[in-house]
C-alpha cells in the first residue's frame, strides 16, 4: 500500500473571480469560471489533502470532500483567507481578483441622469502577497495569467511576491485558460522550471500537484 501523495496536507486554495460593488445591482468582475481552482481541489483532496476552497462567484459544484467557503468581493476574499491560512500547509491564490474596486460604497442604485459618468477606483489588497508576508507562512503558490513575455513576467512576480513557485499561462491563445476546459502552464520556482503541457484541467491539477509536492517535500527538509 502506497500513502497518497499528499496524505496529512492541509491545503487552501483561492479560486474564480471576485465582484466588486459599483451599486446595490452592478459590479466589476472579470471572465473567470474558476475551473482550473476547482479542478485542483478535487485533484487534491483525491490525492489525500484536506482542502479548504475559498471560491468567488462561479457556476460549479463543490468537489467532493472540499471544504467551501463563497465570498463575492477581493476584500471578503482576503478576510476569509487570513482567517483560515494560519495551520495551512500550502496556500494556492488560483483566483482572478480584481485588482480594484469602486472607491465608493453607493447605498442606492445610480440614476442614468447624467450623460458621462467617472467611476473611481482604489487598488484591492493583494491576497497572495499578504499570505506570503507572514512569519508562519504555508508553501505559497502563485498563478500569472500572462499575454508575452511569460518567463519574464512569471519570474518578476515569482520573487516581488516572495513566491514558493508560479504557474502561468499565456491568456492570449484561445484554447486555453480562462473558460476553457483546457490548459497548459509553464511553471517556474526560484531553483527549476517545468512545462506542463495542453490537457485537461483535471490532468494538469495532477501534474501540478505533483510538482508542488516535490518543491514543498523538498523545501521542509532543507
Ligand atoms: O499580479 P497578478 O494579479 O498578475 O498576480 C496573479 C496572482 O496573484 C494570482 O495567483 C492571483 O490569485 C493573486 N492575486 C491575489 N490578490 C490580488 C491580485 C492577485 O491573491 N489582489
Amino acid at each position: 500500500v502506497t500513502t497518497p501523495l499528499l496524505a496529512g496536507v492541509s491545503l487552501l486554495i483561492t479560486a474564480g473571480p471576485t465582484r466588486e460593488a459599483i451599486d446595490p445591482v452592478r459590479y466589476l468582475s472579470n471572465h473567470s469560471s474558476g475551473k482550473m481552482g476547482y479542478a485542483l481541489a478535487k485533484a487534491a483532496q483525491q490525492l489525500g489533502a484536506q482542502v479548504t476552497l475559498v471560491s468567488g462567484p462561479v457556476a460549479l459544484s463543490t468537489p467532493f470532500g472540499c471544504r467551501r467557503i463563497d465570498v463575492q468581493s477581493a476584500q471578503q476574499m482576503h478576510q476569509a483567507v487570513m482567517a483560515e491560512v494560519a495551520n495551512m500547509d500550502i496556500f494556492i491564490g488560483c483566483a482572478a481578483v480584481a485588482d480594484y474596486r469602486p472607491a465608493q460604497q453607493v447605498e442606492q442604485k445610480i440614476k442614468k441622469n447624467r450623460d458621462e459618468m467617472t467611476l473611481s477606483l482604489v487598488k484591492n489588497p493583494d491576497i497572495l502577497s499578504d499570505v506570503a508576508a507572514r512569519p508562519d507562512r504555508p508553501f505559497v503558490v502563485g498563478f500569472a495569467a500572462e499575454t508575452q513575455d511569460m518567463e519574464h513576467y512569471a519570474r518578476d512576480k515569482l520573487s516581488r511576491k516572495r513566491l514558493d513557485m508560479i504557474a502561468a499561462n499565456d491568456v492570449s491563445k484561445q484554447n486555453i485558460g480562462f473558460n476553457s476546459e483546457q490548459n497548459a502552464l509553464s511553471v517556474f520556482w526560484p531553483s527549476g522550471e517545468t512545462q506542463l503541457p495542453l490537457c485537461d484541467k483535471h490532468s494538469l491539477a495532477l501534474q501540478l500537484l505533483q510538482v508542488i509536492a516535490e518543491q514543498y517535500k523538498e523545501k521542509q527538509d532543507a
